[in-house]
Order: C-alpha cells, then sequence, then structure tokens
C-alpha cells in the first residue's frame, strides 16, 4: 500500500540484501518510521513488543528471523533453537508455527552452506505468497460487498470491522480489509465502523490510519458501539480476521470480537471472517483448545496518547493499585460465523466447508 506516494510492505529485505526492515507499529500513528532487524533477538522482540502484529506479519517476520539466525550459525542446533525462540514470541496466532514448519522444510535437508540462501528464499517466497493470498481473499470477499450494494442502490454500504486485520497485519492487501479496498477501488460507496478495539486500539490507531491513508472513508467507534449501531440498521455486514482457525470452523480473533458475533446474530447483520489457509489449525477440532494471549495488566490500566504538543505519552487511567485483566483474544463459534473469506473461495464456517476448500491440506 502507498505512503506518502510511496508504495510499502511490512516487511523487506534491506539494501544492504540480508538486513531486514519492518514498519514499526509501536509508533503508529503518531510517526510513521521504520525500523531494522538485523539478530533473531531482534526479530523476536519485534514480534514480542508487537512492533508487527497481526497474524500472517508475524508468521513472515518469523520467517526472517530464521534468516538472521542462520547467517550467524548455521548449525541443526542453532536452526532448532531460533525456531523455538521464535516460537515462544506469541502464542495465538498459529501463522508463526506454519511460517516455522516452512522455513524448516525449506533448510533442514540442506548442507550448512546452502541454508542461509535457502533461508532467506523461502521467506521472500512466503512474504510474495501473502501478499498473492491476501489478493485473493479480496477478490473473494468483494461479490459479498457488491451484492450488499445491490441490495441497497445508491447508498452506502456500511461495514464494521475490529482489530487490525488489514496490510499492517499482513505483508500487503490485508485479510478483512482487502475486499474493502478492492470495493472502494471499484467505485463502490463503502464505509467502515472501525472499532477502537482496547486495550492496544489497532483499530483506532492502525485500521484508520491504513484506511485513512488509501481514503477509504471511515468513522472510528468505542468498542461498545456497535450492537447499538447494529440495532439501528447501520451496520450491512462485518468482516474481521482471525488469528486461529479450527477445523471445525471456530475462529479466534481480538478480544471483543465475540461479542460483535453475537449481536450481529442477534440483529441479523451478515458476520464474515477473512483469512488465510495458514491460519487454519487442523490439529484442532474446537476453539476451546486454542491457546489465548494474556498480555500485561499495563495494557488495560494505562493509555498512550499525544499531547497538544505533539509528545508521545503514557497515561494511567484505572484506579490506583486495582488489579486487570488482559485476555488477548476470544473466540468466536462457527455457528455464528456467516462465511469463511479464504484465498480459495467462501465458504461456510464448518468442518466441509473448510475440507472442501482445503483438502490437500487436510491430507497430510
Ligand atoms: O494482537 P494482534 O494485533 O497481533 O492481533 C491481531 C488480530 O487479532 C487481528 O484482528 C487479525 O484479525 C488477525 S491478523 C489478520
Amino acid at each position: 500500500m502507498k505512503i506518502d506516494g510511496r508504495h510499502y510492505r511490512t516487511i523487506w529485505v534491506a539494501e544492504d540484501g540480508w538486513s531486514v526492515e519492518i514498519i514499526d507499529q509501536t509508533k503508529l500513528p503518531f510517526s510513521f518510521e521504520t525500523a531494522r532487524l538485523t539478530t533473531l533477538d531482534d526479530a523476536a522482540r519485534a514480534i514480542k513488543t508487537m512492533q508487527v502484529r497481526g497474524a500472517p506479519l508475524i508468521g513472515a517476520t518469523a520467517a526472517y528471523g530464521v534468516c538472521l539466525a542462520l547467517r550467524a550459525d548455521a548449525s541443526d542446533a542453532a536452526l532448532e533453537a531460533a525456531c523455538e525462540a521464535l516460537l515462544a514470541t506469541r502464542p495465538t496466532a498459529v501463522n508463526l508455527r506454519w511460517a516455522l514448519d516452512e522455513m524448516l522444510a525449506a533448510v533442514r535437508n540442506q548442507p550448512r552452506e546452502n541454508r542461509v540462501a535457502s533461508a532467506y528464499a523461502r521467506a521472500a517466497a512466503l512474504c510474495d505468497e501473502d501478499v498473492e493470498t491476501c489478493r485473493r481473499i479480496g477478490e473473494n470477499g468483494f461479490p459479498l460487498i457488491r451484492e450488499a450494494a445491490e441490495r441497497k442502490p445508491g447508498e452506502t454500504v456500511n461495514i464494521l470491522t475490529h482489530c487490525n486485520a488489514g496490510w499492517l497485519a499482513c505483508v500487503d492487501w490485508g485479510t478483512a480489509l482487502a475486499p474493502i479496498y478492492m470495493a472502494h477501488n471499484a467505485g463502490l460507496p463503502v464505509h467502515v465502523w472501525v472499532d477502537e478495539t482496547r486495550p492496544r486500539n489497532q483499530g483506532a490507531a492502525l485500521t484508520a490510519f491504513e484506511l485513512g491513508a488509501h481514503g477509504v472513508p471511515h468513522t472510528i467507534i468505542a468498542d461498545n458501539a456497535g450492537g447499538h449501531l447494529m440495532q439501528a440498521g447501520k451496520v450491512d455486514m462485518c468482516i474481521t480476521g482471525t488469528d486461529r482457525t479450527t477445523a471445525n470452523g471456530d475462529v479466534a480473533n481480538k478480544i471483543g470480537t465475540y461479542l460483535k458475533a453475537l449481536a450481529a446474530w442477534d440483529n441479523g447483520v451478515p458476520f464474515y471472517v477473512a483469512l488465510p489457509g495458514s491460519t487454519i489449525d487442523w490439529t484442532l477440532q474446537g476453539g476451546a483448545d486454542i491457546p489465548i494471549e494474556q498480555r500485561g495488566a499495563d495494557e488495560v490500566t494505562h493509555m498512550n496518547g499525544r499531547t497538544a504538543d505533539g509528545e508521545v505519552i503514557t497515561v494511567d487511567i484505572a484506579a490506583p493499585g486495582s488489579p486487570a485483566a488482559n485476555p488477548a483474544f476470544d473466540v468466536t463459534p462457527a455457528r455464528l460465523v456467516s462465511g469463511l473469506i479464504t484465498e480459495r473461495g467462501v465458504c461456510a464456517a464448518t468442518r466441509e466447508g473448510l475440507e472442501d476448500l482445503f483438502r490437500n491440506e487436510t491430507d497430510m
């Protein structure tokens, strides 16, 4: 996507040919800064501290983390240790494990002297594949928005999304936002309700930033506003991403997604979830087994903001001394999901629906 007229992906190899550049998402929306990763520790830290986040981008960063580790030491022991360190960074998004498995398959059987080149080649291919996958998710989700537009000629299609599942969460395009970008590019009148997404505000900070940069009409709303807007008939559909989808179609996504799905169900609003095949965990039969990341209480009791002087500061927002809990994801049961938008098409959120599209993977 373009920022200030320049096309960016969220991760790329720097001009030196080996170090890795990322957009530092902890600095958004107040400043657009890039950061350079030169070691395995840099890559692991970038994922853990959420300089990069979003399931597909976590996977892509882990892939380059393996490259950086192998540059320092291409032994079997170093490869294993790198995968272990990267896998431990964040627990919920399964794309991390998927990407590490892809990297292991690409380098494990190579002689040591070839491993670094093979790793960089696979990481680059994995990023290119992610871009193409997201583009196809966009193409497959686009007709859902076009049909909604046809049902109300001359009116705007209002789409609610939660967290950030745009290009910042992937390498480019995004998952949930890809169909929206395609609809906007095609001239359909779309408007996005952007859940702020407490506690880290990925909606207000990241989704609003990228929609604004692309010129897509949008409005940031408090997390609690979605149900009211649905009751008032102001939401035509919801589209979110997911960090892990189980074999039966249950979806884990940013905390608060489940409440939106419940409100959508009660109001007859279609609730779609967009995902690449790499987000499906075929080893889990239901959402109850998905590991839910528990993050620090400080994210709930504090907020970052910018003062009128332009200084970015962190402020307390809670009663001093009160404990806080911070589960970062929740699971939306498949029965609340109207359809899964994937790179292979749109399917029912059921085992049969997923297997019809991804039969080869289930055979593995
Ligand atoms: O904690 P994050 O910011 O990494 O969580 C990301 C999400 O939950 C997104 O909503 C997303 O849908 C999954 S990635 C496309």
